[in-house]
């Protein structure tokens, strides 16, 4: 079991892109770290990369209420408090217009992005409540503040992501919980390859030419986020990169 003088951050999507990036940050500065997702030989490999010592891990769906409660009961047995948890597991499915959108689609999204997030929320609250301290950074998008075309349903669900660390806030208010949502733009990591259902010649058409974020630069505004001292909350934090930008409204005859 961990020592208890080192700090414990929980990943959900420990096993790709800005989930795995930020597992390695944390463990650099000393952290100890609960790597999950769904994909465990991912997770198997992480942890050979950082040691067990450094990184525990653990099997977790966040679409599926049993797969949440063994989560819980793999902490508790840890009988360690729980500083920060990272809801970073998320995914975009399609690029089509609504009215050509695969249903399927939008109810995974809504499935992970939404009911996931809310109930892995759900379920570590109480801990930190009780601790009377911890923090919960959210991964949102800048597609739940800003529109673009085919993004329907991805982008309302991480409003619902930005909305929803904002209610928390007002909730937690005098417990010593923090919340934070971090909304990135175009980043390089998996998250192409999963949207356009594994074409991957598709996916890196979009990095093109271009120089997106990358998962460390998540991980290092996670981190930051989280090591700002107590008495100071990051409510949202909103990166690009460079190369992104902003359009007029489109106006149709
Ligand atoms: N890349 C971008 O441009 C971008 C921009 C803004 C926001 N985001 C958001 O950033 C977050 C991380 O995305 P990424 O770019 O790092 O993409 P990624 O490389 O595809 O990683 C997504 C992670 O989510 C996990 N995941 C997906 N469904 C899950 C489920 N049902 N239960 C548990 N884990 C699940 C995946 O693990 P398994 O498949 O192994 O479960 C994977 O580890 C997402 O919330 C995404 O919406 C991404």
């Amino acid at each position: 079991m961990p020592s208890s003088d080192r700090k414990l951050v929980v990943i959900t999507g420990a096993s790709s892109g800005f989930g795995m990036a930020s597992a390695k940050k944390f463990v650099e500065q000393g952290w100890l770290v609960l790597a999950t997702a769904r994909r465990e030989s991912r997770l198997e490999e992480l942890q050979k990369e950082l040691g067990a010592e450094n990184c525990y891990i653990k099997r977790l769906d966040v679409t599926n209420d049993e797969s949440i409660s063994d989560l819980v009961g793999f902490i508790s047995g840890m009988q360690v408090e729980i500083d920060l948890l990272l809801n970073n597991a998320g995914l975009a499915l399609g690029l089509s217009p609504a009215h050509q959108a695969d249903l399927n689609d939008w109810q995974t999204m809504i499935e992970t992005n939404v009911i996931g997030l809310a109930k892995m929320t759900r379920a570590i609250l109480p801990m930190m409540v009780e601790q009377q301290r911890g923090h919960i950074i959210n991964i949102g998008s800048i597609a739940g503040t800003y529109p673009y075309p085919g993004a329907n349903v991805y982008g309302a669900t991480k409003a619902f992501v930005e909305q929803f660390s904002l209610n928390l806030r007002a909730d937690l208010a005098g417990t010593g919980v923090r919340v934070t949502n971090i909304e990135p733009g175009l980043a390089q990591t998996e998250f192409s390859e999963v949207r356009f259902h594994g074409d991957k010649e598709k996916a890196a058409s979009i990095y093109e030419q271009v120089e997106p974020l990358v998962a460390e630069d998540i991980a290092e505004s996670v981190y930051w986020c989280a090591s700002q001292p107590k008495h100071v909350n990051i409510n949202r934090l909103e990166l690009m990169p460079t190369c992104q930008s902003f359009s007029p409204l489109a106006i149709t005859s």
